[in-house]
């Protein structure tokens, strides 16, 4: 079993004077199965799996040279769209301090880390987990300078492990189309470190799956995810949901061979309504979903009722919403989108999306 020390590297073989750079484009994921809950070092309360996402992605540009100066403090700049992004730096900060212990050359180098992201900007959607991904994949490219022995496995892994350090959804945006994270019975080699692809063979049901993502609210969060998972220690239901939580995934593990798609629908919405039920009866409890949220949902229930289509919705720690649909359906569900729900998004926007391959580096 592969252990938090196995990412302290050794003495690396190779040394680096010249100045280089990186880029890696990293997508956004969903998560079918969510992630609520963790404990100390950025370790799951409970297992998780995602759809990798196509078209919300990161793409960032990591620039190094050796540092001139002797201090001992990280040195980096930072550019959103070519412009400097002071407010996003001490995130950053407590990122590079957390991983540190796994990439000791971080201080003796100046970093100038240069992101744009394909989705509208404060969208609502997060741009942590593809924003984390890409820096992870970024670090590891140059690891891979000082340490040119290292397998593709550890290269991958460790990335997943790096980024989950820096937001833990993050983990499983390096690898597609599906991806695993948290150690559960189900999933051999799942792992409480780092996201694992979902091996198995994907029914055909799955393949191209569409996600368009309506734009409910772009304003600022009430409750930050950071503070949500916080509010599950001494939660009255967290054991239950954390129990669930591995079922739901050996569940979904079958769904996804067996290609059901009645089923599919049904543990993704019970997923999402549940991970917003924790937030409602945390203490202090709140809400994140709008009144549109809720108009978006009646009106998907009452689509599918009519048309059969297995159209279904899942959320994120926040107030927009992911349509979910078979590809095959693609044309009816967008039509159905643009008469009847577009009208619940701020500035009638959504984006739409797919299932994807991960992150790939850009020359
Ligand atoms: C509701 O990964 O954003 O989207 O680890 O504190 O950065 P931190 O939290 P984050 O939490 C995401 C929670 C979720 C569910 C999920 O993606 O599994």
């Amino acid at each position: 079993m592969t252990k938090t020390t196995d990412f302290i590297p050794q003495e690396y073989t190779q040394k680096l004077t010249e100045k280089g750079s990186f880029q890696w484009s990293a997508p956004s994921n969903i998560a079918l199965v969510k992630y609520w809950g963790k404990k100390e070092n950025q370790i799951p309360a409970n297992p998780s799996i995602s759809f990798t996402l196509n078209n919300c992605k990161t793409i960032t540009k990591l620039e190094f040279e050796p540092k001139k100066s002797t201090s001992k403090d990280f040195a980096f700049d930072l550019f959103l769209d070519g412009k400097p992004k002071e407010d996003f730096k001490p995130k950053m900060q407590k990122f590079f301090e957390r991983i540190e212990v796994y990439l000791p050359f971080l201080k003796d180098y100046h970093f100038t880390i240069s992101t744009e992201n394909t989705f509208p900007h404060s969208s609502g959607i997060a741009s942590s987990a593809s924003g984390m991904g890409a820096m992870a994949v970024n670090f590891m490219s140059i690891e891979k300078l000082f340490n040119p022995e290292m397998t593709e496995e550890y290269f991958w892994q460790k990335a997943s492990f790096l980024a989950r350090l820096g937001s833990g959804s993050a983990c499983r945006s390096i690898k597609g189309s599906v991806v695993v994270w948290g150690e559960t019975e189900s999933i051999e080699n799942s792992s409480d470190l780092f996201g694992v692809e979902f091996l198995e063979t994907i029914h055909p049901n799955f393949q191209n799956y569409q996600d368009t993502i309506l734009l409910v609210d772009k304003g600022e969060k009430v409750v930050s995810s950071t503070v949500g998972h916080e509010l599950m220690h001494n939660h009255p239901f967290a054991q239950q949901r954390f129990e669930q939580a591995h079922d739901n995934l050996a569940r979904m593990k079958q769904i996804l061979t067996d290609g059901n798609l009645q089923k599919f629908v049904e543990l993704v919405e019970s997923e999402a309504l549940t991970l917003h039920a924790m937030m409602m009866t945390s203490m202090p409890y709140f809400i994140l979903m709008k009144p549109n949220t809720l108009e978006i949902i009646n009106k998907i229930w009452k689509y599918r009722q009519q048309t059969d289509i297995q159209v279904c919705f899942t959320l994120d720690a926040g107030a927009n919403v992911h349509i979910l649909y078979p590809n095959n359906s693609k044309d009816k569900v967008l039509q159905f989108i643009k008469n009847e729900l577009i009208v619940y998004c701020q500035n009638q926007q959504y984006i739409c999306d797919e299932i994807g391959i991960g992150s790939f580096k850009l020359n």
